[in-house]
């Protein structure tokens, strides 16, 4: 199986420690240029854009990305409720069309009640979900063409639409692929009926097991089959020390205090996956190593993904195929700060995984590193 790798663009700020000001760096569009360029270049399939009031928005910021990359995918988010499902299949195939079939759509059907409301949304969790639903009903039909000339109509609990269409079709037939995460038995059943890829955070590969099998026993009930993929960070360094030194090193200007501001408000959440990630570690830091070479220490500060594999890059790349055994066909994956280790996770990874791409040289300086004694080529290495 070819494993699909994508990073992440961190619309959130992005630092080289967790938890403090020190060592962190504005993120400005020719920033995030500069990660989604070393994406693209060094061969990730995409990146993830993540959503929510903690991030710039993430369509403009993949917007302005379309013209700096080639073959990079964006996984864009969604947020049903927060817009109307007309104009969300506008944007969409607009900005498929723009970006040659570029675009992927991770649905985010929301885990913060209070953030939501800001937002204009009141909905609880099982509110939410049910306009998930309906709101995806919608968006796969009007985007498929459904109903022809006439437009598609549809009239649930939540939405009504009547003659929606899709004057300009996307690239991607019937519609971009649907990505979604989310953890309760109304996200599962959602997965199983509506998406392409379902991911989950990075969770031990038991419990990992437990939903892919879970969500393969509900899409069999409705006659269909799901793709899955996993969130993770990546702490790798040539050796294993060095790795863990690195991960200490992350949190080491975090505080007690921090981590406990931190996670009373992941607990006023009602997102079960959050919740799952919190148990992980509990809030304490000396029982970080959740599984082997897992590692839950970004999750003492970081809502969301908060594990990390940690190792040299062949212990990595074992626990990536453990975890691409149980049928995780995507990894999206990320590390402080994330342009140097865009590259530096490839530069180690990539050759052990079959992924990465030769550019073609034009230029008389790479891939085969600095000149020696300005007259011959650096030894090659022996892997
Ligand atoms: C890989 C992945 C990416 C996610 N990205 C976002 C995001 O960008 N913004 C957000 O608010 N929630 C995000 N979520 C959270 C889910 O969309 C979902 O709202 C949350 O898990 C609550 O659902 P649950 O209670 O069913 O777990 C993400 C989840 C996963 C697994």
């Amino acid at each position: 199986m070819t494993l699909n790798v994508f990073w992440f663009l961190p619309t959130h700020g992005d630092s080289r420690y967790l938890g403090t000001t020190r060592g962190v760096r504005a993120v400005t569009h020719d920033y995030l240029q500069q990660v989604a360029v070393a994406a693209d270049t060094s061969g990730y399939d995409g990146v993830l854009i993540p959503t929510g009031r903690s991030c710039e928005d993430p369509w403009v910021v993949a917007s302005s990305l379309i013209g700096a990359t080639r073959r990079l995918k964006f996984l864009v988010a969604i947020r049903p409720g927060l817009s109307t499902p007309g104009l969300a299949v506008r944007t969409a195939a607009t900005f498929d069309r723009l970006s040659g079939g570029r675009l992927l759509v991770n649905v985010v059907t929301g885990g913060d009640q209070a953030e939501l409301e800001a937002d204009g949304l009141f909905a609880d969790h099982a509110t939410r979900y049910e306009i998930s639903d309906e709101f995806l009903r919608i968006w796969r039909a009007a985007l498929a063409g459904e109903g022809g000339e006439a437009g598609f109509d549809f009239e649930g609990k939540h939405l009504k639409v009547k003659g929606a269409k899709t004057l300009y079709p996307p690239v991607q037939k019937p519609h971009p692929p649907l990505y979604f995460g989310g953890s309760s038995p109304a996200a599962h059943e959602l997965a199983a009926e509506q998406v392409d890829v379902y991911l989950t955070w990075g969770e031990p590969p038991a419990a990992v097991a437990e939903k892919i099998a879970d969500i393969r026993a509900r899409a069999a009930r409705h006659g269909r089959t799901v793709r899955f993929g996993i969130r993770l960070h990546v702490i790798v360094r040539e050796t294993s020390e060095a790795a863990w030194a690195a991960a200490e090193d992350l949190i080491s200007h975090l505080d007690d205090e921090v981590i406990a501001r931190a996670q009373t408000a992941f607990a006023k959440m009602d997102s079960e996956g959050q919740r799952r990630m919190a148990a992980l570690h509990g809030g304490r830091r000396d029982k970080l190593e959740v599984s082997p070479n897992l590692w839950a220490g970004v999750g003492l500060v970081r809502g969301g993904a908060g594990t990390a594999l940690v190792g040299d890059p062949e212990t990595v790349a074992a626990r990536m195929k453990e975890y691409a055994d149980l049928g995780i066909e995507t990894f999206i994956l990320s590390g402080y700060p994330h342009l140097e280790e865009a590259y530096r996770f490839a530069e180690l990874v990539f050759p052990l995984i079959g992924k990465g791409r030769q550019e073609p040289q034009t230029a008389l300086t790479g891939p085969f590193g600095e000149v020696v004694g300005n007259g011959f080529l650096p030894k090659v290495a022996q892997s």
